[in-house]
């Protein structure tokens, strides 16, 4: 899996350097191609030659060095690697890694590379459990950075606790494990909706419904650790935001609206499993309604948000939702039509073990030339992956009719 992957090696100034130097021989047995950088401390630990030897390539350190004239070096090995593993990761790299800096060659690499980085913190337990490494370390995370530590143990500084480099051996398993996880959606763009919409009555009150946004959530998370580059434009949950997703929160079925066409022409695969109200409140009230006798509530329809997308599709796929309590197959197929859909995935929301606010789902698929699937009950994280393995599909036939 790792022969001929190109990796680029950053080596930040920690006492764990001389490690590298193992993870390079490793990585370079495999039948990788490696190109070491290094910061100006990190040389105080060990020397480049080490690294230059092990890898048979020529160690940077200098972001103004001049040996290849014609090219950026950072941005070259940006676009050059597969993989970049900062190793140790020291927690002033890690701060800068957040941050966006970019004051040396190492740090500089990191902000123009275009692949996933994996990191290997390194430090004293006192740095890790700091405030600010750990929200460094929250932020790398999000990006859908990897982060792999090593176990609690004797410290070079003699104290014992948290903070060792994971071993050689374990990042390697890591850099493995990461090339053979399947990438089909790398250099896609994706947006999913996924939750509830609300829909103001007045300034506190409003109308809502019973989606959680679980099954949204779990096909955008699938779909950044597939590779693909993940908007998830999400009603208001108390769900996290999935690792390397860039989140939007819409409250009302109009921001949903507009947050989604507006990025619609860029995308390639659009998945809406958000729960949009089909209707809102005629004259929302500014500030609190005051308790009086009954009275009758005006309500209009919203913009229907996937019959927009589907007149306005080229190349792009388009996958729905559909919740029905009756006559499944029907109102699916025909809400797929209707709506010029790719692919409808519908959820029988009669049965109480499944679907709203469940951590399963079941889920009966069908496809635009006719075909109906389904996906049996299982987790919604399975359940995702399955989606998107004919997602894949669909987004493969296509790029070969375009
Ligand atoms: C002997 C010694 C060992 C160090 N070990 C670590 C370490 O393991 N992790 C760490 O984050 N910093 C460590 N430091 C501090 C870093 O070298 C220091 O923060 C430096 O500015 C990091 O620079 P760099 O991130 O540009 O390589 C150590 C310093 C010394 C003198």
């Amino acid at each position: 899996m790792i022969k001929d992957k190109h990796i680029a090696v950053c080596v930040s100034g920690g006492i764990a350097a001389y490690k590298a130097a193992g993870l390079v021989s490793l990585l370079k047995k495999a039948g990788a191609e490696v190109r070491v950088c290094m910061t100006e401390n990190a040389c105080r630990f060990i020397a480049p030659l080490t690294f230059e030897t092990l890898s048979k390539n020529p160690v940077i350190t200098d972001t103004f060095s001049r040996e290849t004239p014609y090219e950026v070096s950072h941005v070259a090995l940006g676009k050059w690697a597969d993989l970049a593993v900062v190793a140790p990761a020291t927690a002033n790299i890690l701060a800068k890694a957040a941050c966006g800096l970019a004051d040396d060659y190492l740090s500089t690499f990191l902000l123009a590379a275009k692949c996933p980085v994996l990191f290997a913190p390194a430090m004293n337990s006192a740095m890790l459990h700091h405030p600010a490494t750990q929200a460094n370390l929250k932020t790398l995370e999000e990006r859908g950075n990897i982060m792999i530590f090593g176990g609690a143990g004797l410290l070079a500084c003699g104290d014992v606790g948290d903070g060792r480099m994971a071993e050689p051996e374990e990042i390697f398993a890591a850099i493995e494990a990461y090339f053979s996880e399947k990438r089909d959606f790398s250099g896609k763009k994706v947006l999913v909706t996924a939750g509830a919409t609300r829909e103001r009555i007045d300034d506190v009150r409003y109308l809502t419904n019973r989606s959680t946004g679980k099954m949204g959530y779990a096909v955008a998370a699938a779909a950044a650790r597939r590779g693909a580059e993940v908007t998830l434009v999400s009603g208001i949950t108390g769900l996290p935001a999935p690792k390397g997703v860039n989140r939007i929160t819409a409250e009302s079925a109009e921001d949903m609206f507009q947050e989604v066409t507006r990025r619609f022409d860029e995308m390639d695969l659009v998945v809406k499993a958000a729960a949009v109200a089909d209707y809102t409140p005629a004259s929302p009230m500014v500030g609190k309604m005051k308790k009086g006798g009954d009275f009758a509530l005006e309500l209009v329809r919203t913009k229907d948000i996937l019959a927009e997308l589907g007149a306005r599709k080229e190349r792009q796929v388009l996958v729905g939702f559909a919740a029905e309590s009756a006559e499944l197959e029907r109102y699916a197929r025909d809400k797929l039509r209707r709506k010029n859909l790719d692919l409808i995935a519908a959820n029988d929301i009669s049965r109480q073990d499944i679907g709203f606010a469940s951590d399963e789902n079941c889920l009966h698929l069908y496809f635009a030339d006719g075909r109906s699937v389904q996906i049996e009950k299982c987790e919604k994280e399975q359940a995702a992956e399955r989606l998107l393995d004919y997602a894949a599909e669909l987004l493969e036939q296509k790029g070969r009719q375009s």
